[in-house]
């Protein structure tokens, strides 16, 4: 008896398991979308920029980083949005950044930096 509730238990618990993180399993780097729009101003002579990134999934993801190899700015960026990490930048601290939110920083440098989505967890905080 015991041992029939504990071998059913076992592909219960697997399929839990599957349906949990198959509702995530499209969310990926490839959710991630980062816009840069120029904003008008100019901070000691280097135009400024607007970097938008957008989590477009149905999950959190958390520990985002972009590549942002050489990044500097003219004006000082909020660490605690993006914070560069050699050549990598961490996104708010890694923490989640939730399902079809974004957030936004500038920077202000001529040329503007190609920053693109380096890795990145799904989270299982599904909307
Ligand atoms: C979000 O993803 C959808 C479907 O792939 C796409 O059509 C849409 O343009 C994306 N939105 C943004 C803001 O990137």
């Amino acid at each position: 008896m015991a041992t029939t509730i504990k071998n059913s238990l076992i592909p219960l618990t697997f399929l839990v398991f599957i349906i949990i993180y198959g509702l995530c399993e499209d969310c990926s780097l490839n959710n991630i979308n980062i816009g840069t729009v120029r904003s008008g101003k100019e901070i000691e002579g280097k135009p400024e920029w607007e970097v938008t990134v957008i989590n477009n999934c149905s999950c959190s993801q958390s520990q985002i980083k972009l590549s942002c190899k050489g990044f500097q700015s003219s004006e000082s960026v909020d660490a605690s949005v993006f914070a560069k990490q050699g050549d990598f930048c961490l996104l708010i601290n890694g923490n989640p950044l939730k399902a079809f939110s974004s957030v936004t920083f500038s920077y202000a440098w001529d040329p503007p930096f190609l920053l693109l989505p380096s890795s990145s967890l799904a989270g299982h905080d599904c909307s």
